[in-house]
């Protein structure tokens, strides 16, 4: 299976991508978090990214293109992947396409996750995330056990930089620009579904997987 999640910032796209490879057994591909991982390592391609990342624009088109290229001609994907949070723009979405077709596979399904912008805000402003292993809590809606420390692998569970408030307004006005019309080109391509996020984790995981057809 090949799939990518769309969804506005907050939407809940990684705590579902959790869900969905886990169940499929295929690799989760999330551009954020590969971002993340960099800039807690100190890389060059870290230092560059951080800079948007905190302003809470888009990293360039040809950043993320090359490194999304280079990650789905890795071994564990030839049977499938789930993109999450890429491709972010019509331009990225394009040049997806190709590196695709030049691998002789596409896409199977576009699953957006549909939330309104408060509720957006809240799951954003709540959010804490594990340093170690990338596992994401929140707040009240999914505590870690013991405050502060991953359920799954000990570590520290902190708030990400580009969750502020201001930040956050931001990353939703990027998305609505340049993201949402995404919807439309996948429309097109009928290969889009769209998913009531406004629900429980468990029944949006529900619902995902009732549209893939399990
Ligand atoms: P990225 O990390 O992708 O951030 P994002 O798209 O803004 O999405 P988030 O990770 O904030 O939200 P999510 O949908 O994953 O929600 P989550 O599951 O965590 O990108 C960060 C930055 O990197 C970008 O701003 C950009 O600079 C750069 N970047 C990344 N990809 C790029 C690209 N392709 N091109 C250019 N630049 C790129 O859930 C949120 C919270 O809500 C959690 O606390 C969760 O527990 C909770 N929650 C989830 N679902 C529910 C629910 N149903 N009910 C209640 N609570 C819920
Ligand atoms: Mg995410
Ligand atoms: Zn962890």
């Amino acid at each position: 299976m090949r799939l990518v999640l769309l969804g506005p910032p907050g939407a809940g796209k990684g705590t579902q991508a959790a869900n969905i490879t886990d169940s499929y057994k295929i690799p989760h591909i999330s551009t954020g978090d590969i971002f993340r991982k960099n800039v807690k390592e100190g890389t060059e391609l870290g230092k560059k990214a951080k800079g948007y990342m905190d302003k809470g624009e888009l990293v360039p088109d040809e950043v993320v293109v090359a490194i999304v290229e280079d990650r789905l001609k890795e071994e564990d994907c030839s049977d499938g992947f789930l993109l999450d949070g890429f491709p972010r723009t019509v331009n990225q979405a394009e040049q997806l396409d190709s590196v695709l077709a030049e691998m002789d596979v596409a896409i199977d399904k576009v699953i957006n996750i549909d939330v309104r912008k408060d509720t957006l805000v809240e799951r954003a402003a709540g959010r804490r995330v594990c340093r170690s292993c990338g596992a994401t809590y929140h707040v009240m809606f999914k505590p870690a056990q013991k405050k502060g420390i991953c359920d799954l692998c000990g570590g520290e569970v902190y708030q990400r930089d580009d969750d502020t408030e201001d930040t956050v307004s931001k990353r939703i006005e990027v998305y609505i620009n340049e993201t949402q019309p995404l919807i439309e080109y996948y429309s097109r391509k009928q290969n889009l579904i769209t998913i009531d996020g406004e629900q429980n984790i468990q029944k949006v995981f529900k619902d995902i997987m009732a549209a893939l057809g399990v």
